[in-house]
Order: C-alpha cells, then sequence, then structure tokens
C-alpha cells in the first residue's frame, strides 16, 4: 500500500512559513532544488556539533570518527544507485562532476581520452551542465559533438540513432529525464547502441536520482551524476559514479592533498578511486546531510515517491490542458514521463506568469531552464515550470489550477 504522504510535508520544516501576504507556501519548484527534512539539517548540524574534523588525515579521534561518517555516506549513496563504494566520488555539484569527467577525458594522459576526430554525442533536451562541458572538450582536441534531436511530441527523435551513434562515438552524454519537458529518455535503447559500438554511455540523473529508482547496473551505463540538493540533500554535494575500471583509466581532474600515492618535486603518482578524484577537504557534513536524506527516501522507498509524484502530474496535465491559451509543453501522455510540468499562456511572458503565481504563494520556475538550445527548438523564450517532490499533494494542483486561471484574468488572455 502506498504511505499517507500527508504526513511527510511535517518534516520540512520551511513549509510551515508563510510568504506574500500570509499565503502559504506552496513549493512547486523542486527540480530548481528541493527543500530539505529536518532530519538532514540535524545530520549536517551535528557533524559541525561533534565531529568536524578533516577527513582521511588526522590522527585524532574527531578524525577518525569525521572518516567514518564520510566513509558511510559513501557506501549510503552507492547502496541507492546500485554501485560499489569505491565508484562514488563526491564533488560539490553535478555540474562538476559532468564538468570533472570531460576534463578526464579531455586529458591525454587518461588511458581511455576524446582526440580529434572522435565523436561525442548528447541531445537538444540536455541542461546546459550536460552540454557544454562536452562542447568545450570536443573544441579542445579537435573532437565532434553530435545530438539527437527533439521529436514533435516533446519524445527524443531516435530515427538516426545508429547513424548518430557509430564506430567514432567515444561517448554518449544524456540526460535521464529532462528538466524542462520532464521526458523520460529511453535510456536502455541509447545504452544498446553506445555498447555496440565500445562507447561510453554518462548519464545525468540530476531529474531522476531524487524522483525514481535508478540502479546503475540495469541501467549498464558507464559514468553517472547527480546533485545532493536535488534529492533532499544539502547544498555543496554533488555525486559523480563511474564503474571502478574505467575510473581506473582516467586521469584527475584537479590536483593536492590526500589524493595522491606518492610526491617528489618533479611529480606525483595518484591513490586508487575515488580518493583520486577528491583532492583537498571533500564536503565532509554535506555528505553525511546527504545520506540523512537517503536515509528518509529509503524509508519512504523510491518507487512510492514514484508512484505520489505521478498521480501529481497527471492531475496537473488533465487540469491545463482543459484551459484554453494554456499550452502544456512535454508530453502529455503519461507513460516514461516525470514530475516536471512546462507550460506557456499564450501572449504573457513566463515571467510574469511566475511573479502573479508568487502573489498567490505558488513558487515555480520560469525561463529557459538552462536549456536555450531546447528553447530555441520550441520558439519560445521560456516556460513556466511546476516540479514536484514528496512533499507536495492535489492542494497544491489544484492551487496552482485556480492560480493559473487567475493569471489569464490578470492579464486578460482570451477576453
Ligand atoms: N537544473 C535546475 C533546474 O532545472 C537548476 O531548475
Amino acid at each position: 500500500m502506498r504511505p499517507d504522504f500527508s504526513k511527510y510535508k511535517n518534516d520540512f520544516p520551511i513549509l510551515s512559513r508563510s510568504v506574500r501576504g500570509g499565503n502559504r507556501l506552496i513549493y512547486l519548484d523542486s527540480g530548481a532544488t528541493s527543500q530539505k527534512p529536518e532530519s538532514v539539517i540535524t545530520a549536517e548540524a551535528n557533524f559541525y556539533r561533534t565531529k568536524n574534523a578533516a577527513v582521511h588525515r588526522g590522527a585524532h579521534l574527531l578524525a577518525e570518527e569525521a572518516s567514518e561518517a564520510y566513509e558511510n555516506a559513501r557506501s549510503n549513496v552507492a547502496k541507492f544507485i546500485g554501485a560499489e563504494q569505491d565508484e562514488v566520488i563526491f564533488t560539490k555539484s553535478a555540474t562538476e562532476s559532468l564538468n570533472f569527467l570531460a576534463t578526464s577525458f579531455g586529458n591525454p594522459n587518461s588511458k581511455i581520452h576524446i582526440k580529434n576526430g572522435d565523436e561525442i554525442v548528447v541531445s537538444e533536451m540536455e541542461h546546459h551542465a550536460n552540454l557544454i562541458p562536452w562542447q568545450q572538450l570536443a573544441s579542445r582536441v579537435g573532437a565532434k559533438l553530435k545530438w539527437f534531436p527533439m521529436g514533435q511530441d516533446g519524445r527524443l527523435d531516435l530515427s538516426e540513432l545508429n547513424t548518430i551513434i557509430n564506430q567514432k562515438t567515444k561517448i554518449v552524454a544524456i540526460t535521464h529525464q529532462s528538466n524542462v519537458l520532464g521526458t523520460i529518455l529511453p535510456i536502455k535503447e541509447i545504452v544498446a547502441a553506445t555498447k555496440n559500438v565500445g562507447a561510453y554511455v554518462v548519464l545525468d540523473a540530476c531529474q531522476s536520482v531524487p524522483h525514481f529508482p535508478v540502479n546503475v547496473k540495469d541501467l549498464g551505463i558507464d559514468f553517472l551524476a547527480f546533485s545532493g540538493h536535488k534529492v533532499l540533500g544539502p547544498t555543496g554535494i554533488g555525486v559523480l559514479w563511474g564503474k571502478l575500471e574505467l575510473l581506473d583509466k582516467l586521469e584527475p581532474a584537479i590536483f593536492g592533498g590526500s589524493m595522491v600515492d606518492s610526491v617528489t618535486m618533479e611529480s606525483a603518482t595518484w591513490a586508487k578511486a575515488p580518493k583520486k578524484f577528491e583532492a583537498g577537504v571533500p564536503n565532509m557534513a554535506q555528505a553525511v546531510g546527504l545520506s540523512a536524506a537517503i536515509d528518509y527516501l529509503n524509508a519512504i522507498g523510491m518507487s512510492a515517491v514514484a508512484e505520489h509524484e505521478y498521480a501529481l502530474t497527471k492531475k496537473l496535465i488533465d487540469g491545463l490542458k482543459d484551459i484554453s491559451s494554456v499550452n502544456v509543453i512535454g508530453p502529455l501522455e503519461m507513460q516514461d514521463r516525470g514530475g516536471v510540468v512546462s507550460f506557456t499562456i499564450d501572449g504573457v511572458h513566463p515571467h510574469d506568469v511566475g511573479q502573479v503565481l508568487d502573489q498567490y504563494g505558488i513558487a515555480v520556475r520560469t525561463g529557459h531552464h538552462c536549456a536555450w538550445p531546447l528553447m530555441k527548438k520550441l520558439n519560445l523564450v521560456g516556460t513556466t515550470r511546476a516540479s514536484f517532490h514528496i512533499y507536495n499533494d492535489e492542494q497544491d494542483v489544484l492551487d496552482l489550477i485556480n492560480a493559473v486561471k487567475k493569471v489569464k484574468e490578470y492579464f486578460k488572455v482570451g477576453a
């Protein structure tokens, strides 16, 4: 049986505050960042209160306890995505994870590296964080960037799958779920084509790991990135996962303390992964906070989270598509569709929509959502985007639908 989700809202202190003239806060911007339950806030604060020390360095008790807490967090993250502990690298964000990977792949000293004439494949739906690092890599080494276009229905057009992915392809870097359209991409099909040519799949899982079960082994991918702050965890912590045998072949992207095997005045050699990729004192309290977020989600169950968000998404799409002059941007049918709903209102700029919604206490994201090429393809300056997490309920959806009608009245749309 599905848990009663109404009780979870009380775990999030911020959701009890009021906004704009005493309105209740209706937070529909979890695609940008999720809110944090008390257990996450406490776990992070308690690390500072009771254990704070630089991990993997000191000989004292605090250093020992801090290191243990940090490594337990790594193990918890690994289990959450079906990975091995040493395959999980903590970064500061998903953006940093993807940049690290592109930098490492661009280093000619890496045993697997991208060179002149190689091809990198992305999609037209990528967030800038999974586009620009690959553009930059391609331009640095003389590789070619290719992409899958978006089809008419907000789905990925894979009609040229086996042409776009070919013998020259070395990396396919793809989003799991579009942060604009909510489309869940056909990863298994893409993985199969990529493996056929011996290339590697990098998955941007920022919009998937927080919302439905993700298992790296089941997906058959090679690398994955997600951010802590979207998964009910703290800011300042990201995850880069890679198959251990591939991490072993990559050079680190940054260099410094605690990532070395030996150092002389002339050169250095690296520790094994994950340490090799974690130069400097890492974001320890944030890793511990992320682990608490994962405990919190595990107690609910990711399948239940997905079911809850599915029901809200369906209700919102059904409600919006019946309002004249309101256009849902992205798939209308629920198959392979996540909890992100973008829409436009004819003749009203998305920023104006967002501003009026804000007057009713409704927090949404507006604009190009860091996906300019997709906006250009859609011929839009931007959209208004509502995105869910476990603390949202049907009342939030109904309030948004009513507020959208008020926006139309305010701007006299269709009058
Ligand atoms: N990537 C985040 C979003 O889509 C910030 O809103």
